[in-house]
Parts: structure tokens; C-alpha cells; sequence
């Protein structure tokens, strides 16, 4: 069996969880740069916009060489889209592909996606097969044209981001199919949900520890989680434990504990890429290092996302508002930050900060 990144990357495996409107492509270098997590997923996103040919795919799908080893997810519950689709993602460069069951919004799982799935298990396993045959087919030479559909611009355009590619991502090699689920529908149900899942033999499997019905409500559940990953022993699925995570030395903590390979962080990055850094290192970092950090991300969402569209500067705020915590006068900053329309005027406000602290923190001393 050939290995991938999920066998050679250093343990136990710690990653950045998908957070759709959340860890789009600046945000993911900013916290690869600070955090280096080891696994980065994309936001997760549907398959039938392959299927419908919607040309905006793409934005979805960008990520830089910093990100790898980067996984691609995707969400859908007609086996049928996932082959082109997997075509596409392994022509695009990624080094993994995950599906998502475990997406509680009611939009997704009322079409019997997301963690509608749990409740199907059959087409669950379907799923996961059809996304390996997707990658079989890839392996055997099949390419952006032999895409049913795909829409004349976004094959250029696709084509174009693949050219770009280091020539080793290239290559044809097998690229592993893996699954970020949850422990249950209305209620745990790991003993029966887990087992069939592990029949379609994903590379890893993902388990946020809460039920659909808890949404994010409540605390997750690691003792479910540790069951999970009991089920799993002896089989090639690797098992990844997600779910208030608050600290690398947690998620160490709860790996040991629940004898998982590995943990997600979802919320507890926010703001925060230090959070997947021991202790040693956060305390190295000055308290306004995440200041720094939100113009840089600024800077970069500018350049990457907003640069033509100053309106979609809207989804930055909230990051601005995540750095600008735990440090004097963070309210004021806060709501300052939130209004900005552009990178400018972030370093504007931060400028001001520093200037008001530098005067504040001179008078302290003289006094
Ligand atoms: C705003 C938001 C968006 C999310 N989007 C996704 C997504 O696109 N795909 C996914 O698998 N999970 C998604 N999740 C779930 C997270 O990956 C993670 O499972 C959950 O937040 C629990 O982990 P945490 O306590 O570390 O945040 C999302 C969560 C949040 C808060």
C-alpha cells in the first residue's frame, strides 16, 4: 500500500478543522504560517456545484504550497456527482479529499447530506466508494476534459491552476478518501454508525463529538469519541478526535486519554493560530503579536479575496474582532476593527492603537 501524508506526518496529527465562512484560503496560510497545524481542509463544499457547472467553484479550492498537506471537502448525498468531482480535486493538486457527513444545517442534511447521512449508512458507503472510483479513474488517466458538463470556463481556469502546480502534484498517485462525521443523529450511536463507515475503509475519520440534534451546543463528547476509535483498532482507518479542543497541550491531553490518532481544532483557532503551538512558544509571543498578525491577514484577504469586490471585506471583520481579545482597551479596538472596509484602514486603527499605548505606557513609567 502506497503511504500518504496521513501515515508519514509526524504524531500525533493535529489540524486545522473546515469552518465554512471561516478558514478560507487567507486565513488558512495565516494559520499555517503561525500555527502550522499539520492537516488543513478546505471549507467544505457541494458537489452539485461541479454538476451544475457554476463557475465560481474554483475560489473555493485555492490554496498556496504553504497549506499542504491540504484536503479538499466536500459535501453531497447522490453518489454519482462524487467521481467528477474527485477528478477534479486530484487534477487541482490536493492531497486529500474528505467528505462531509456530519454539516447540521438543516438546508444540507434535509437533502440527506451532511450529517443526514448518519441516518443512511448505505448511501454513506456508496458515497465513499464512488469518491475512491473517482480517484481509480484519475489514477488511470482520466483529466479536467473528460469532465461531463464542465463548463468551457472554469476548465480553463482549472487547467490554468493546475499548470501552476509543482510538477511532483502533477503526478498521478493515489490520493486518500477520508470522512468528518459526528457521534449521532438524535442521539450517540457510535456502536452502529461507526462500524459502517469503517466497511467503506476511509483513511481517517474525523469525529466531532456531538450529535446533529446538539448542533454546537452542550460539550462534545470524547468518551463516544474514544469508542470510535476502539472500533477502529486493527482496521487502516486512522481516528481523529474534534470538539472544544482549547490548547495544543489539551489535544495532546485528549489524544492520550482517548487513545485517538489525532485531534481537530475548529474554534479554538479563531484569532488564535498560536493554538496549535505549545505552551513555550505562545508565551514567546508578545501580547499585540496577533495585531500584527490581523493586518498581515488583512493585507492578505485584501489581496486574495477582496481586492475587486471591496463588499466581501465584510467576512474579514470577524477575524479582526477574534485577534483584538486580552489586551487593554480590546472593546474599543473591537468595535473600531469591525467597521473597516479595507486592509488600509485596519492599519490605520492599529496605528492609533499603538500610538494611544506607546503614550499611555511613557506616562505609567514617568509617573
Ligand atoms: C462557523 C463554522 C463553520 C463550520 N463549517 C464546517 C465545514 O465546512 N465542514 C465541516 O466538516 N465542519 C464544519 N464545522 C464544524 C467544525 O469543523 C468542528 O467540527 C466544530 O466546530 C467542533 O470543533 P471545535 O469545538 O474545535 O470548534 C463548522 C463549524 C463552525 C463553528
Amino acid at each position: 500500500m502506497t503511504k500518504t501524508f496521513w501515515q508519514t506526518l509526524p504524531r500525533p496529527l493535529l489540524g486545522l478543522a473546515p469552518m465554512d465562512g471561516v478558514t478560507d484560503h487567507p486565513c488558512r496560510h495565516i494559520q499555517k504560517k503561525y500555527g502550522r497545524p499539520g492537516l488543513i481542509y478546505t471549507e467544505f463544499v457541494a458537489v452539485e456545484r461541479l454538476a451544475i457547472g457554476d463557475w465560481a467553484l474554483l475560489k473555493d479550492f485555492r490554496y498556496d504550497e504553504s497549506q499542504r498537506p491540504v484536503i479538499a471537502q466536500i459535501y453531497g448525498h447522490i453518489p454519482s456527482l462524487f467521481p467528477p468531482m474527485v477528478v477534479m480535486l486530484c487534477e487541482l493538486g490536493f492531497d486529500g479529499i474528505d467528505i462531509n457527513m456530519g454539516c447540521p444545517a438543516a438546508s444540507v442534511v434535509h437533502r440527506g447530506s451532511g450529517a443526514g447521512l448518519i441516518r443512511t449508512p448505505d448511501v454513506a458507503q456508496e458515497v465513499v466508494r464512488a469518491a475512491k472510483r473517482g480517484v481509480e479513474m484519475w489514477l488511470n488517466g482520466a483529466s479536467l476534459r473528460d469532465l461531463p458538463k464542465m463548463p468551457r470556463r472554469l476548465l480553463i481556469e482549472a487547467e490554468a491552476q493546475r499548470n501552476a502546480l509543482p510538477p511532483a502534484y502533477q503526478t498521478r498517485r493515489p490520493i486518500p478518501v477520508s470522512v468528518k462525521t459526528r457521534i449521532g443523529y438524535e442521539a450517540p450511536q457510535v456502536s452502529e454508525w461507526i462500524p459502517r463507515l469503517l466497511e467503506s475503509e476511509p483513511a481517517a475519520i474525523a469525529i466531532h463529538g456531538r450529535t446533529l440534534h446538539q448542533r454546537y451546543g452542550g460539550n462534545a463528547d470524547w468518551e463516544e469519541i474514544g469508542q470510535a476509535a476502539e472500533l477502529a483498532r486493527g482496521s487502516h482507518t486512522l481516528i481523529l478526535g474534534n470538539g472544544d479542543v482549547r490548547s495544543y497541550e489539551d489535544a495532546l491531553n485528549r489524544i492520550a486519554t482517548y487513545n485517538v490518532d489525532g485531534a481537530l481544532i475548529g474554534r479554538g483557532s479563531n484569532g488564535n493560530p498560536f493554538v496549535f503551538q505549545p505552551e513555550h512558544i505562545r508565551d514567546n509571543a508578545d501580547r499585540y503579536c496577533l495585531l500584527r498578525i490581523a493586518l498581515e491577514h488583512a493585507k492578505l484577504y485584501e489581496e486574495t479575496i477582496s481586492r475587486d469586490r471591496p463588499i466581501s471585506f465584510l467576512s474579514m471583520r470577524k477575524h479582526l474582532g477574534w485577534y483584538a481579545r486580552n489586551i487593554p482597551g480590546a472593546s474599543a479596538l473591537r468595535r473600531a476593527l469591525v467597521q473597516t472596509w479595507n486592509a488600509a484602514e485596519v492599519a490605520a486603527i492599529l496605528d492609533d492603537y499603538f500610538a494611544h499605548r506607546r503614550i499611555f505606557e511613557k506616562t505609567l513609567e514617568m509617573s
